[in-house]
């Protein structure tokens, strides 16, 4: 079965680094039918677009989309990340964030785990305001939403991911402080873990969990945790695995189209020189073949990604080398 997937290469180093994964996916007997989508910085500048509604339309009907990175220094912050990369996210209801961190090759306490960020809610939302803005009495208030319904999406995605894992899934939040949203996620959690009874809870308060990411991260194998502690621990999470030229993510609604991006941008010093590192997109495209049920060639990818964290090259020798590892 031919998997069809929209690839939108973006800005700077995002085309290059796609393109080694879409190599490695190849060499991994993979067949994709892809569709290009010309978007990103430069697309904006040259003709006013960041997406069309019927481009959102023509993605619902593809298998997955695999997206370099986006941005230009030339366009205004915000135009694209909003108008693109949150507008994926909401229109195509994408509610899982999922990112793994591996310790690197010469690790003394070796981990592998993974973090699921709720990425739809929580104060993301876009929910509050301003009250006479500009003026000595302002008031700017930015609420936290939590619906019953996508919290508890959200753990059950972790809770099945943990059973085909290490079965250990720990909750993150601060419910000794956020009583209301952190009663829920609690609550939730709870009432969903009886139902995976052969998977063990764990919970840390989102400031001990910094401390045992940077002191003990082989306590870890599932976490799971809210859109905006989930965006900070998956930064530091990036942070102790190797950094920005291995973290990849998938963007997923489960059974649905759904995203995969490396977490680097389009890193507009290095464009052009073919020095980027396209582990994080490799990785990222392994991930979307795991979303596509291509089990055995995402691992293949996985080990050989691994392998490749301590080589030196360019991107394209990377990539080469890569592709000749799964082979
Ligand atoms: P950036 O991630 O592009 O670059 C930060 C630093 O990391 C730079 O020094 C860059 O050279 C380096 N770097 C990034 N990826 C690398 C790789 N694969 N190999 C080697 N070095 C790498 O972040 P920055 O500079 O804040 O943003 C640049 C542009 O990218 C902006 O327009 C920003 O809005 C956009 N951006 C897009 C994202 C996306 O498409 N999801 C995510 C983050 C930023
Ligand atoms: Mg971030």
């Amino acid at each position: 079965m031919t998997h069809r997937i929209g690839v939108i290469g973006g800005d700077g180093i995002g085309p290059d680094v796609v393109a080694e994964g879409l190599k490695v996916i190849a060499a991994a007997g993979i067949e994709l039918e892809t569709v290009n989508y010309d978007l990103g910085g430069a697309r904006y500048l040259r003709d006013g677009v960041v997406l069309e509604d019927e481009t959102i339309e023509e993605w619902r009907a593809l298998d997955a989309l695999y997206l370099g990175a986006v941005g230009t220094p030339e366009v205004p912050p915000g135009v694209i990340e909003r108008g693109l990369l949150l507008r994926m996210r909401f229109d195509l209801d994408l509610y899982i964030n999922q990112r793994p961190f591996v310790s690197t090759a010469d690790a003394i306490d070796p981990f592998d785990f993974t973090v699921i960020r709720e990425n739809t809610e929580g104060t993301y939302a876009g929910e509050g305001g301003f009250l006479r803005r500009n003026t000595p009495e302002e008031i700017a208030t930015q609420g936290s939403v939590n619906t019953r319904h996508g919290v508890e999406r959200c753990i059950r995605y972790a809770f099945e991911l943990a059973q085909g894992r290490a079965k250990h899934l720990t909750l993150v939040h601060k419910t000794n402080v956020l009583t209301f949203s952190g009663d829920l996620w609690e609550r939730t959690f709870n009432e969903v873990a009886t139902q995976y009874t052969d998977v063990t809870t764990a919970y840390n308060h989102v400031d001990a969990a910094c401390i045992y990411f940077v002191e003990d991260p082989t306590r870890y194998d599932v976490i799971v945790t809210d859109n905006l502690f989930g965006d900070i621990l998956s930064d530091l999470g990036g942070a102790i695995s190797g950094g920005i030229g291995f973290a990849a993510s998938a963007n997923l609604h489960p059974g649905r189209v759904s995203m995969f991006e490396p977490v680097h941008g389009s890193a507009p010093d290095i464009a052009g020189t073919n020095t980027a590192n396209p582990i994080a997109a490799v990785i990222s495209a392994a991930l979307m073949l795991e979303h596509l049920g291509e089990h055995d060639a995402a691992s293949r990818i996985i080990t050989a990604c691994e392998n490749a964290k301590t080589l030196k090259g360019s991107t394209t020798e990377l990539g080469d080398a890569i592709a000749d590892a799964v082979r």
